[in-house]
């Protein structure tokens, strides 16, 4: 409550623009915004104009005079024999800033959505409670600012579980954590390329990097991809001195392709004859359903190759964590990039992180989670396969948390558009994940993190929605 007295000092929330040289002007502005941004609530009782002069040092005329200029804004109003009040109804436009009307992207979170991951409430407690014993136990140290390669805990078992699983050994002192993998490739954009400077990219490819690339000014050049992964040789046509390539070998975005050996050797002898960077997106390897896990391009020991793995598909995306391993040539000047851009990443949820690495959870959550995908991928194809009668060309990929159905070729360019709307689900298309036109068009279907019912639904819509349009179309299915 503000006190009525006029001796006693007050102590409102408010401060004096010392720029505004009129002293009623500059007390009256402050008061403003201090009631329209709602740190006056209305009927609070304002000190008298004695006490408001004395707090600040100013004249009490100039109170007296911004007062005034406050009841005609009809901000204030005074009560007989009583004082000054903050007014009861403020006038709407002031109360509350008007809505923003932004054109703001958010991405789907429906059947069939991608970066979608399993809620297992039993891993988030205990995620949660180690959050909380990291904070409450902090030194001031583990509270200021840290080292810009983020958690050194982190990186210890980052380095660790990728020399058992992906054959990358590595010094925790080249990783890197970052924001996310996009975070990643904009540093490495900054620190290790130009504008205007042309990077190889997989077509169709991961549509999250191309916005990235591009807004760094990056040349883009689509490099098709096929059952081997992207063609070198056609990379080697269409720029030849490109500084840099990125690529997901493991498991193609969206494409679900394994790289060959050929083709990685390819692709390194390239890397390493144009002096360029290879950046390996390896985005999703935790989740192999069949066959023994292929050793990363970044363990084939290639000291062109900046490997890049994330917790958005172990964990979940919205903890914003993912990595960089640097070849040691570059690693300074990609950390100097880290740290003029935002330092690191909260360091209690990466320290959390890597206990759940530590004391297994993390493993056993995987485990758990793959029983879970793999089932969810049946269930989709399944689904997909019945309701469009073989209409849809299915391809069930030995990894990761999505699958592609394809349209077969001769439809009108617009077909997937269409059937995506005649079915009412959200799925990206090939297309939309294309950098030019003319590839084969099909449908890009994230299958973790949903309710099965829910897969089968869309599936079944989805597929019956192809059949119908593919049947009126007079096209062969082939
Ligand atoms: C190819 C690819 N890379 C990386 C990611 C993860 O990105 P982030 O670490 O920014 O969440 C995804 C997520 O869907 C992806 O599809």
């Amino acid at each position: 409550m503000a006190t009525t007295s006029s001796r006693r000092t007050v102590d409102l929330p408010i401060a004096l623009d010392a720029g505004i040289p009129n002293q009623a002007s500059r007390i009256h502005a402050a008061l403003r915004v201090a009631i329209v941004d709602g740190r006056l609530r209305p009927g609070l009782k304002l000190p008298s104009s004695r006490a408001l002069a004395e707090q600040f040092g100013l004249s009490r005329n100039a109170v007296v005079a911004a007062y005034e200029q406050l009841l005609g804004d009809g901000l204030a109003e005074a009560r007989q024999g009583s004082g000054t009040y903050v007014a009861d109804d403020l006038p709407a436009a002031q109360s509350a800033a008007a809505p923003a009307r932004l054109d703001v992207e958010t991405l789907p979170s429906r059947a069939f959505a991608l970066g979608r991951t399993h809620v297992d409430g039993g891993l988030l407690r205990q995620f949660g409670a180690s959050v909380r014993r990291h904070v409450v136990a902090a030194s001031a140290e583990q509270l200021g600012y840290g080292d810009p390669r983020g958690s050194l805990k982190l990186r210890a078992e980052i380095a660790r579980h990728l020399a058992s699983s992906r054959g990358i050994r590595c010094d925790p002192g080249c990783i890197m954590i970052t924001g996310g993998t996009q975070q990643g490739l904009r540093l490495c954009a900054e620190a290790l390329l130009s504008p205007g400077e042309a990077i190889w990219l997989e077509e169709p490819g991961y549509y999250a990097a191309h916005g990235t690339l591009r807004a760094a000014g990056m040349r883009l050049i689509p490099v098709p991809v096929d059952g081997e992964g992207i063609r070198v040789s056609d990379g080697r046509a269409l720029a030849p001195l490109a500084r840099a390539a990125y690529v997901t070998p493991s498991h193609q975005f969206p494409t679900g392709v394994t790289m060959s050996m050929a083709r990685r050797v390819a692709l390194l002898d390239w890397a390493s004859a144009a002096q360029a960077w290879i950046i390996e997106d390896d985005y999703d390897s935790e989740f192999r359903y069949a066959g023994p896990p292929l050793t990363a391009l970044a363990g084939l020991g290639g000291e062109r190759v900046i490997y890049s793995g994330t917790f958005s598909k172990t964990l979940f995306p919205s903890l914003r964590l993912a990595y960089l391993v640097l070849p040691r040539a570059i690693a300074e000047q990609v950390i100097k990039a880290r740290s003029a851009a935002d330092r690191f990443p909260p360091a209690f949820l990466a320290d959390a992180v890597a206990d759940l690495m530590s004391n297994g959870m993390l493993a056993a959550h995987l485990r758990r989670a793959r029983l879970r995908y793999r089932q969810a991928r049946e269930t989709v194809a399944s689904a997909l396969g019945q309701a469009s009668r073989g209409r849809l060309r299915v391809v069930v990929p030995p990894q990761g948390l999505h699958l592609v159905a394809y349209l077969p070729a001769g439809l009108p360019i617009d077909a997937g558009a269409r059937i995506r709307a005649m079915a009412a689900v959200e799925t990206r298309l090939l297309s939309e994940a294309s950098l030019s036109p003319g590839g084969m068009e099909g449908f890009i279907l994230g299958f973790s993190g949903h309710d099965s019912r829910d897969l089968t639904a869309a599936a079944r819509r989805l597929g019956q929605a192809a059949d119908a349009y593919i049947a009126d179309s007079g096209v062969a299915t082939d």
